[in-house]
């Protein structure tokens, strides 16, 4: 049985939970948890605040909207793929800049570093993304591989990279699960707004990372090429095929 359903449409949905996600994450930190500031001598709770909203908005939107470029960006393949990499390279920097903040709440508060799982698996993330930038941008981009390792790297580059993104959406959930239980074990109403904001924000970044990688596995709009993600699919999504493609090691019966 073979679904076909077309990008555009997923594309839509995307960019709207990516503003939804990004209101609900600034409203939190901003509204309920009091700002955002690199440099505080009384609240360093500003200083953290900093670290969600950089890592959904910058990390996961971003990041997401670099994944859909192909697909949401009209235009020739070279315009698409430089869009491609600036976009995860501005996601990776202020991912980065947004695990400082992180870093420089816990130094600045005397809090321990990298004791929780949340910060284990964001680790690896980030790691994994700037080496999934750094060979795509070689290989893909300058100065480019051969042909044969550039059309037996994509296949890999396309799964690799949703597995990362995955893992950072895994992430981020985490890190709002934890600072909740933190809040809640501190007096935070469980049933209250702030807790329901939260909640909320997790979910709205789940439904904005499947529908980012529903885009990613879809048709795309007008004409294929060699170098996007229909590279494995060609013009139709075929379910089977996506299977078959985990099962077979990449290899499309097509
Ligand atoms: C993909 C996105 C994210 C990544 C890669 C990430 C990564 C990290 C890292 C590496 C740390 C350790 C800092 C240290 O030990 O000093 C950390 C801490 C923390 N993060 Fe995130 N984070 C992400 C998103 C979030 C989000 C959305 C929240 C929501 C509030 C959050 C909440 C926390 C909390 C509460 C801590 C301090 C406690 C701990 O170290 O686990 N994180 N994060």
């Amino acid at each position: 049985m073979a679904i076909r359903v077309r990008a555009e449409a997923f594309t839509y949905v995307a960019h709207a939970l990516g503003v939804v996600a990004a209101v609900m994450v600034l409203v939190w930190c901003i509204h309920f948890r009091g700002g955002l500031a690199f440099h505080s001598q009384t609240n360093k709770n500003l200083i953290f605040n900093i670290h969600p909203v950089l890592m959904l908005i910058g990390f996961i939107i971003i990041g997401g909207e670099a994944i859909i470029a192909y697909k949401a960006i009209p235009g020739r393949k070279e315009v698409k793929k430089v869009i491609h990499l600036v976009l995860h390279a501005i996601a990776l920097i202020v991912g980065i800049v947004g695990i400082y903040a992180a870093f420089k709440y816990h130094n600045e508060s005397n809090i321990a570093n990298l004791y929780s799982f949340h910060s284990w698996l964001g680790i690896g993330t980030i790691c994994l993304y700037g080496i999934q930038w750094v060979y795509g941008f070689l290989v893909f981009f300058f100065p480019g591989g051969p042909q044969t390792l550039r059309s037996e790297s994509l296949p890999w580059h396309v799964v690799f990279g949703l597995f990362v993104y995955i893992l950072a959406l895994s992430t981020a959930v985490l890190g709002f699960l934890e600072k909740l239980t933190f809040l809640q074990s501190s007096g935070l109403a469980k049933y209250g707004p702030e807790a329901f904001l939260v909640n909320f924000t997790s979910i709205v970044t789940i439904l904005f990372g499947a529908f980012i990688v529903l885009t990613a596995i879809s048709s795309p709009p007008g004409v294929t090429d060699d170098f996007n993600y229909s590279a494995i699919y060609n013009t139709n999504i075929s379910w089977r095929c996506v299977l078959l493609e985990f099962k077979s090691l990449l290899i499309c019966p097509n």
